[in-house]
């Protein structure tokens, strides 16, 4: 078994994303697309020779071919090791784990998160540093440079290695150890959350109802909630994870867990809903006829995790990125505890929690996570939430309503016009920049701008500057309007307008979402003549 050196030359379009390489499944498996893009990382981060690596996916189509391509390319690059879970399945977060558990030098991990998979659909691959968190723009900027000039990438020609169950193998010279999943990931659960009190609210007749949307939280919402926690055998749906998702498209919000928000807005509905997306990292929470949004619930989490004993020493600080709603801002603020504002994606996460400045941190996206690993994080933020009701026993619209009624309430929406061309989306995003100046004093829709910029964010840590992290509107009234080109899309562009309007706690708390935004959303058209720009007279995707 000897190790080849392929001769290849560059392929277009490398470039890692907000999280990650993501293309067409297809793109993937044409020949070298693959085999270049992991050389070019394993070139970036210095070589593999006596590394030990994590290796997992969330189980989409191509996740299986993909990990022995990974894992013949480790071996001929001299890996020590490479960790993986059977069947080379691993969610996000639990990938995170293992690299910071089993001390490994980082990690890959096959997803395209919440994008649909199969054959015709979305695969995607990303590298995790030595902390478990995604890699930062600097080794991402690396990666890519290096695809622009590869020659040649080292493959080993062998037998596929049975990561059928957890055991050990050997590839080369290379060990594989094949680990369960679940089992490390659900041991971490325990140090953090009080098993206890969780168990005894549902032994108290408390109803959930998790939709892992036929992808990866299956085997661990089964073995966290139904099994260690004693949550109701059915309680966790659509669990069985397959390559396709069930043809489902697993992001979880009202849009795309449209069942799960039925079953919660009906007259049977639990006590409490929650999904996760295609990889873990995501989540969703619904009480009985209330939708949490995820900004809103970082603000909540964050306002109440010293229920929880992994926190209940308090936080030493909260992050958000920057379209994410201000709510969290204002329970830092009356906590007197750090608050930050990041570009988006959890890269920019990584520096704070490793510095020990933030213990949470969260995004509008559903993405909520703390400084347990260094990847957001679904089912941690619904455990927090149990935990969270098992110490109040009070619920979800109970816990909403004294939480604005403390705070106020930044009203928020999400618009997500998809598949825009691209020249098109790039043309309305230079108009907005070259308006950015002259926006202040003006009125929209009764609204007046006080100041508007595309955000520049300084890394408190390391120093590093991103620029051009989207455009911000702020109106003198607390409104705000934000909008940035998604960079995980496959098709096309997407435009994002997020949305925010705030509402102290003696002003007007529980208006239909869009009649309290409906000035802001006239404004972002009178400014930004998406209409125009995008050929649509409404977003496709509204969260
Ligand atoms: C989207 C979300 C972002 C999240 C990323 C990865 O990125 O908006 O918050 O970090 O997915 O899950 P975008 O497509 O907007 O670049
Ligand atoms: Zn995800």
């Amino acid at each position: 078994m000897t190790a080849t050196t392929v001769k290849t030359s560059p392929i277009e379009g490398q470039k890692p994303g907000t999280s990650g390489l993501r293309k067409k499944t297809k793109v993937f498996m044409e020949p070298h697309f693959l085999e270049n893009f992991v050389q070019s990382i394993i070139d970036a981060i210095g070589g593999a020779t006596g590394k030990t690596l994590i290796l997992g996916g969330d189980g989409r189509y191509f996740n299986d071919r993909a990990a022995q391509v990974i894992l013949r390319m480790c071996a001929a690059n001299g890996a020590k090791k490479v960790i993986v879970g059977t069947n080379a399945l691993l969610s996000t977060p639990a990938a995170s784990n293992l690299i910071r558990k089993r001390d490994a030098d980082g990690g890959f991990i096959m997803s395209a998160s919440h994008n649909p998979g199969g054959e015709f659909e979305d695969f995607g691959l990303k590298f995790n540093g030595a902390n478990g968190g995604p890699a930062p723009e600097s080794v991402t900027d690396k990666i890519y440079n290096r695809s622009r000039e590869i020659t040649e990438y080292r493959i080993i020609e062998t037998q596929d290695a049975d990561l059928s169950k957890p055991g050990a193998a050997k590839m080369g010279d290379m060990e594989i150890e094949i680990v369960n999943p679940v089992t490390d990931y659900a041991d971490l659960m325990e140090t953090l959350f009080d098993f206890g009190a969780i168990r005894d609210l549902f032994a108290a007749g408390f109803s959930i109802r998790f939709d892992a949307m036929h992808a990866i939280t299956g085997p661990y919402a089964r073995e966290i909630l139904e099994r260690r926690l004693g949550a109701k055998p059915g309680s966790v749906v659509n669990g069985q994870p397959l390559p396709d998702f069930g043809r489902g498209h697993p992001d979880p919000n009202p849009v795309w867990a449209k069942d799960l928000m039925d079953v919660m807005m009906g007259p049977d509905a639990p006590d409490f809903g929650a999904a996760s997306d295609g990889d873990g990292d995501r989540n969703m929470i619904v009480g009985r006829s209330i939708y949490v949004t995820p900004s809103d619930s970082l603000a909540v989490l964050a306002a109440n995790a010293h229920h929880a004993p992994g926190y209940a020493a308090g936080l030493s600080g909260v992050a958000r990125s920057m379209p994410t709603s201000r709510a969290a801002d204002l329970v830092a603020d009356k906590a007197g505890i750090g608050s930050y504002e990041t570009p988006t994606g959890w890269k920019f996460f990584g520096n704070l929690l490793d510095a020990g400045r933030v213990t949470l941190c969260g995004e509008e996206s559903a993405g909520t996570g703390s400084d347990h690993v260094r990847e957001k994080d679904g089912l941690w933020a619904v455990l927090l939430w149990l935990n969270i009701l098992a110490a109040r026993r009070q619920s979800v619209a109970e816990i909403m309503a004294a939480h604005w009624a403390e705070y106020g309430r930044n009203y928020y929406s999400r618009h997500d016009y998809e598949a825009v061309p691209k020249d098109r989306a790039n043309d309305l995003v230079t108009r907005m920049r070259g308006l950015l100046n002259e926006l202040p004093g003006k009125e929209f829709a009764g609204l007046t701008v006080g100041a508007a910029d595309d955000f520049a964010y300084t890394d408190p840590v390391d120093g590093s500057v991103s620029e051009r992290q989207g455009l911000r509107i702020a109106f003198t009234d607390g409104s705000r309007i934000v909008m940035r080109l998604s960079g995980t899309g496959t098709e096309g562009a997407t435009l994002r307008v997020y949305l925010e309007r705030y509402q102290p706690a003696n002003g007007e708390l529980n208006l239909p979402v869009e009649d309290a935004l409906a000035p802001v959303i006239q404004a972002a058209e009178e400014i930004a003549k998406i209409r125009e720009y995008t050929g649509k007279d409404a977003p496709d995707v509204t969260t």
